[in-house]
């Protein structure tokens, strides 16, 4: 008997950071996934195979953080091993890397195949609610975006508030993007600890780039209504500054960014935590996505070449 769960990757397209402090965001699911599969273990625990891909060191680093979320999500749920453990093997197709939602498509894959192998019938709700815990193991105070994005799919508008927000965006088909590794791990407790450390010390100067954060926000949603790709490019791009501004980017990424724009991108920006991982390349098209993967690759980056919007329902490649 092998049970099965997945969790999306996913990758910003706006407001990483500033969704921490309840400015809009926009994320979008992936089609790259972690798939939990679990069977049953003789020792009464939760005994862990972790054979996804991933960055070198990026699953030494985050041992530690990794057990952590475990823990938190095995107590949410309130699984009781006195009946037998279980083994649950991760893997799928989703590489392990910063910036991409691998902690939380871990977690939401783990939530779900848990979920299945006890035969608790959880909701996409509550699936999200225990990665969401999960998910603290990895990075303190998350705001909640990554998990909703890897447990709901599609395109999504969220704020997070006491409630959050979340609305999603219709997307007629998924578009073409490139995801380029600059092959550093990173920390995103570490980034987000220092984005509060400098908004404090400068809270005039940060008020001003959250004001055009938000903006940026609600301009790239009309952008998505009209599937003015060109204009959400260039958002992202502008996105991508003030992330410069607020120092979570880093040489290699501002250098993937350039390159992309470049080779023809229509926007770039850094996605995630950044200070590392990944940037996230608008490419709609095959040709297109294939020129600017294969500018990345020469200059000896990895890249994912993969869509935003795709759904629950199907997309997956
Ligand atoms: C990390 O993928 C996104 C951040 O905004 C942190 C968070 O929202 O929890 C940097």
């Amino acid at each position: 008997m092998k049970i099965e769960g997945i969790g999306f990757g996913k990758a910003i397209l706006f407001n990483e950071h500033f969704v921490v402090y309840g400015v809009p965001a926009i994320v979008s699911a992936i089609g790259k996934y972690t798939v939990a599969k679990a069977t049953p273990y003789e020792k009464p625990e939760l005994n862990l195979e972790d054979n996804r891909q991933a960055t070198p060191r990026y699953k030494e680093d985050k041992k530690d953080q990794q057990l952590d979320s475990i823990r938190r999500i095995i107590e949410k749920m309130e699984i009781d091993f006195s009946n037998g453990g279980v083994n649950v093997e991760l893997a799928g197709n989703l590489y392990c890397a910063s910036g991409i939602g691998a902690s939380a498509a871990s977690c939401v894959a783990m939530a779900r195949t848990l979920s299945n192998y006890y035969g608790l019938d959880l909701t996409d709700d509550q699936i999200n609610d225990i990665a969401f815990e999960g998910e603290k193991g990895y990075h303190g105070t998350p705001s909640g975006i990554d998990n909703t994005a890897s447990t709901y799919g599609g395109l999504i508008w969220f704020e997070k508030k006491q409630e959050n927000i979340m609305e999603k965006i219709s997307l007629a088909n998924p578009i073409e993007i490139v995801i380029g590794n600059t092959g550093k791990v990173a920390d995103t407790t570490k980034a987000v600890a220092g984005v509060r450390e400098r908004k404090e010390a400068n809270p005039d100067k940060y008020q001003t780039i959250f004001n055009r954060a938000e903006n940026i926000a609600y301009l790239a949603k009309q952008a998505f209504h009209d599937e003015d790709y060109h204009e959400i490019g260039k958002l992202m791009t502008e996105n991508h500054k003030l992330l410069q501004q607020i120092e979570v980017s880093s040489r290699e990424l501002d250098f993937l960014v350039r390159l992309s724009k470049e080779y023809g991108a229509y926007g770039a920006k850094l996605t995630g935590g950044g200070l590392g991982g990944n940037i996230i390349a608008l490419t709609p098209g095959r040709n297109l996505q294939e020129e600017v993967a294969n500018a990345i690759e020469k200059e000896g980056f990895q890249t994912v070449k993969t869509q935003i919007g795709v759904r629950r329902d199907g997309d997956l490649e």
